[in-house]
């Protein structure tokens, strides 16, 4: 298989007056000029305007509606299930350089055509501020499509190495039989791109069905994949109520993998429902989930305490706290607590919040009312005493008046073990606790055995022996390890994404261990 070397998407940097920023500006003001617009299902390639709509709104302006949704009900994810398998078997059968090749126009597309556009609806859509659109809506998700298709040329390449006389033994790597269903998040328009484009790469059909939040920015995406050539009813996008699209996909015999992205809990109960309807399926179906994360930095004596705060402000603020490897809470010695805090207080303190077209706006709001109420919730009872063992050190304002606005917020724990350490909050709240500097070994222990989650992790130290041994306890606590780097930024094609634990099974993204859950291999043995 011949495919081209692939690179990382080089990445633009929106400096005032750069042409990148005007060209985005300009997308930005165009797409308020036009919305809401209104995204059908596409199904065997037809747009289907059902008439069940719902909105979604701008985050950091709720009144606002950025695109009105149609919502497929039972019959159409049933028509659109017939409709994939009817597409399955000549899409399996392209040759495998036609497949890449849609992948590859569709990232160069998104670059070079469609980056501002795509950009503008995850910012509108999903609340990123400029250079956080850029990391995903530009670069991951091209990064993702180029990348995939060199990891599927190794795994394709990977043949048996011996022949006894008069044979020859071959692996051939057959998609699955049947239909994957991806379940995408909002926080990443990447992530959907992913969700569907790693099984559809390998030969498999998809049904997808984008997160409400997300909405607008993945319609774009299928949009894309289409003018790359692909296929009618390869992917089905089907919005739609959670239920709605399950019932149909989970009860069907030809269920055959599942792609998700998002909360522990909603992925633990699809797997029970999977397990449930066992005997269902023609296959064992292939679950590869990411979930949650309680991610944390955790501080040596030996670190630079400067350096360490400034990351944790990264981490935990950038995109208001809602990507899944955001750090959300930090072990700090001791010896180290003045320093660190002084600079962390001071960069929260300077943190601009509002609109996204505002680019000298660092944060704007979380997603919905169903999270800012939670956390909102969260820290009203951190304020009033009601939660043991932690108050607020900066922050912890909540004004849904315009936005669901929740303002950087920085928690003190006295408890390592308090709620505030270990409970998942998607949001720009991040809880300090301060240990003793020559304990370091048993907080370490304590850190690892209070991660139900084990995403990301930033380990701070210059002391190389503090390194090892800090790698060395908290080798289960995370599925990304940074050594002196913020928990947050894994690159597509430097650092394969994913986490174990509650976090997910740890499939990586951007990787060809996530491709091969995609395919189920026939050993051909040929005698002469
Ligand atoms: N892949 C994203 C990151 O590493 C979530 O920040």
């Amino acid at each position: 298989f011949q495919v081209p070397a692939v690179d990382n998407e080089p990445m633009y940097n929106y400096a005032p007056g750069s042409p990148e920023r005007r060209k985005l500006q300009d997308a930005l003001v165009e797409m308020r000029s036009q919305m809401p617009f209104e995204v059908p299902c596409i199904v065997n390639g037809e747009k289907i305007f059902t008439k069940d709509t719902l909105n979604q709104p701008l985050p950091f302006d709720h009144k606002t509606t950025l695109a009105s949704f149609h919502n497929a009900d039972k019959n159409l994810v049933e028509k659109a299930i017939e409709g994939a398998l009817k597409a399955k078997p000549a899409w399996e059968a392209m040759p495998y350089n036609d497949r890449a090749a849609i992948f590859l126009k569709a990232a160069d597309l998104l670059a070079h055509k469609y980056r501002y556009k795509v950009m503008a609806a995850t910012m509108l859509g999903q609340g990123k501020n400029a250079w956080q659109a850029e990391i995903d809506a530009a670069a991951e998700l091209a990064d993702f499509w180029r990348f995939n298709t060199q990891y599927a040329t190794d795994i394709y390449s990977q043949q048996p190495t011996k022949n006894a006389p008069l044979t020859w033994n071959r692996m051939e790597y057959r998609a699955l039989e049947g239909f994957v269903v991806a379940y995408s998040p909002f926080n990443f328009t990447a992530i959907g791109g992913n969700l569907v484009g790693a099984p559809v790469l390998m030969g498999n059909v998809c049904i997808w069905k984008p997160s409400p939040t997300g909405l607008y920015s993945s319609y774009l995406v299928y949009e894309i994949l289409k003018e790359a050539g692909l296929p009618d009813g390869v992917i089905q996008f089907v919005p739609g109520d959670a239920h709605v699209v399950t019932d149909a996909t989970f009860e069907h015999p030809e269920f055959a993998g599942f792609h998700f992205t998002g909360s522990t809990h909603v992925f633990k109960h699809l797997w029970q429902r999977i397990g449930n309807n066992i005997n269902t399926y023609k296959s064992y179906p292939r679950i590869v989930g990411e979930t949650g994360g309680k991610n944390m930095h955790f501080l040596h004596k030996s670190a630079d305490a400067k350096h360490a705060a400034l990351q944790t402000v990264r981490s935990a603020f950038e995109y208001n706290g809602q990507k899944c490897s955001a750090c959300s809470r930090v072990y700090v010695p001791d010896n180290l607590w003045e320093e660190y805090k002084t600079e962390l207080v001071a960069q929260t303190k300077q943190i601009k919040q509002g609109p996204v077209d505002d680019f000298t706006n660092f944060m704007s709001s979380v997603i919905n009312k169903q999270s800012f109420d939670k956390i909102k919730g969260y820290l009203s009872d951190i304020a009033s005493g009601k939660t043991p063992n932690s108050s607020i050190l900066v922050g912890g304002k909540c004004d849904d008046s315009v936005g669901y606005t929740i303002e950087p917020t920085v928690v003190l724990a006295t408890d390592p073990k308090a709620k505030t350490m270990v409970d998942e909050l998607f949001g720009p709240v991040v809880t300090v606790y301060v240990y003793p500097a020559d304990k370091y070994e048993e907080y370490l222990e304590i850190a690892d055995k209070t991660s139900a989650y084990a995403l990301t992790c930033g380990l701070f130290a210059q002391d190389r022996e503090a390194v090892i041994v800090g790698s060395n306890k908290l080798r289960n606590a995370a599925g990304n390890f940074y050594i002196n780097d913020k928990s947050t930024g894994a690159v597509v094609g430097q650092q394969a994404f994913g986490g174990g634990r509650a976090s997910g099974t740890n499939d990586k993204a951007g990787s060809s261990l996530n491709l091969l859950r995609w395919v189920s291999p026939r050993t051909i043995k040929e005698s002469f």
